[in-house]
């Protein structure tokens, strides 16, 4: 391939030093609020099995194979997502505005995951200053309530967040951050084995086991009235995204920074499969010491803060292992959200030509401010305020990020890498040289026809339940 020598050259630009570092830096953005505060929730929300068994067949047919789109796009351009679709697509306007969704995805997300990475920040003082100790399940759900309806507390944690990451985003993606992940993910993975361990010992393994892999198919595709909805499916599917970074262009600009010679399969395959296991670890060890102190599977968001610290009040170094797994969820959050803005102020470095330092500073200060009106959601100034679909401002923002945003945008960034890219080209991306073919004969059929498809019927569903036209 050839480079014209301009500041987009791949030496200028650099790559990750090795594929492991690929690795980690992409496992650090998919790995985050998604898999240990998102997932159990919704899970809970929406009856648990059905919903889990359908959410891991997203994963596989739709997840996977975007996940391998989207580096594929990046490491053949080697720019954010709006110039690689304007590189690739000769700037074919529909192309530059799945680019230019992208990058708003990546201000509203941002917006308000600060503000959830903010309450994991709280509860991690929280728990450091021994506040769980001796509470029962009521003073602990009690305390998440105080927490999400007090103004200030809301606003300073989610400004103390929103500074990390613009301070980090403005020293470059990749500067000692890699080193990090690779040590402290590996800690928040043993921790959640210990949750695990202790929930299935503790609490109440039989009832949580079932709850989350016994499927009871109804849940899924009808509402509590009995009457059909598709709300649980494209929550699920919007899930898959939200969980893997994908549809937005974060995987892109990773991807963008991948070497020539790494094995991308491998890689793609081995970042879905770890953001798997610690959704699952984070749901087991949730639902069964949900199921031991009786509490509602629908708890909504503020189920991690609700259950867990039940745990830590009860176990040997409770108080300490609580603090430690805040301070990590709050260390993985700041992983992801340093993704969700490099997406944003990549695209104003590249092709608007701001220094690096005013984009982020600027761009990063707006979604702070946006981000205030979700921090203020559950507090008296807005909490009656229901923008969409009767729900609070966060989960509004939520809701139209991950369900229509992203799976609009990955349904075309699907369609370009399996349809628009050369065949060549995406042979030479997925076979290392024409080596190994079977990852590559499985995957393109599968990203022309059965994930396109699918993320098509599910919209189409959703479309319809807003407007009734079938
Ligand atoms: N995947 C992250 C999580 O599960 C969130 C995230 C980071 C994200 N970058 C993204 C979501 C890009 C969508 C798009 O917490």
């Amino acid at each position: 391939m050839e480079y014209n020598g301009n500041e987009n050259d791949v030496s200028a630009r650099g790559l990750w030093s090795s594929r492991l570092m690929f690795i980690l830096a992409a496992a650090g953005s998919a790995i985050g609020l998604g898999n240990i505060w998102k997932f159990p929730y919704i899970a809970g929300r929406y009856g648990g099995g059905a919903f889990v068994l359908f959410y891991l067949l997203c994963i596989l047919v739709v997840g996977l194979p975007l996940l391998v789109a989207e580096i594929m796009i990046g490491r053949e351009a080697r720019k954010n997502p709006v110039g690689a679709f304007a590189k690739l697509s000769k700037k074919n306007p529909l192309w530059l505005g799945v680019g230019f969704l992208g990058v708003a995805s990546g201000f509203v997300i941002l917006s308000y995951y600060s503000v959830v990475a903010g309450w994991n920040v709280d509860y991690f003082t929280k728990s450091a200053s021994g506040e769980f100790m001796g509470k029962d399940a009521e003073a602990i759900s009690a305390l998440f309530d105080k927490t999400i309806t007090d103004p200030w507390e809301q606003i300073g944690w989610h400004t103390v967040f929103m500074v990390a990451t613009i301070g980090i985003v403005i020293f470059g993606v990749k500067e000692g951050l890699e080193r990090w992940i690779g040590i402290l993910m590996p800690l928040l993975f043993i921790l959640l084995v210990v949750l695990v361990v202790y929930g299935l010992i503790e609490g109440d393994a039989k009832a949580g086991l079932t709850y989350l892999f016994v499927p009871d198919w109804k849940k899924l595709v009808l509402d509590e009235a009995g009457k059909f909805t598709a709300r649980p499916m494209l929550e699920a599917m919007g899930h898959a995204f939200f969980t893997l970074s994908l549809g937005m262009g974060a995987m892109i600009t990773y991807g963008s920074y991948l070497g020539d010679d790494e094995s991308l399969p491998g890689a793609a395959v081995m970042v879905a499969g770890l953001d798997t296991l610690i959704a699952m670890l984070a749901s087991i060890a949730i639902f069964t010491i949900l199921f031991k102190y009786n509490l509602d599977p629908a708890g909504g968001p503020g189920l991690l803060f609700k259950v867990l610290p039940l745990a830590f009040a009860q176990m040997p170094l409770g108080r300490l292992m609580g603090t430690a797994f805040f301070l990590l969820i709050a260390f993985a959050a700041l992983t992801s959200a340093i993704s969700l803005l490099e997406v944003v102020v990549a695209y104003f470095i590249d092709d608007r030509k701001w220094a690096r330092r005013v984009a982020t500073l600027s761009l990063g200060a707006v979604i702070w401010f946006l981000g205030i009106f979700s921090a203020l959601s559950y507090t008296e100034i807005f909490n009656d305020f229901k923008p969409f679909e009767g729900k609070q401002i966060l989960d509004s923002v939520d809701l139209l990020a991950t369900n229509y945003m992203l799976p609009i945008g990955g349904f075309f960034i699907i369609i370009f890498a399996a349809w628009r890219l050369k065949g060549d080209v995406v042979l030479k991306q997925l076979t290392e040289g024409g080596k190994r073919r079977t990852f590559h004969d499985l995957w393109l059929p599968i990203a022309r026809y059965v994930s396109p498809i699918l993320v098509f019927i599910v919209i189409m569903f959703m479309i319809n339940q807003h407007l009734g036209i079938f």
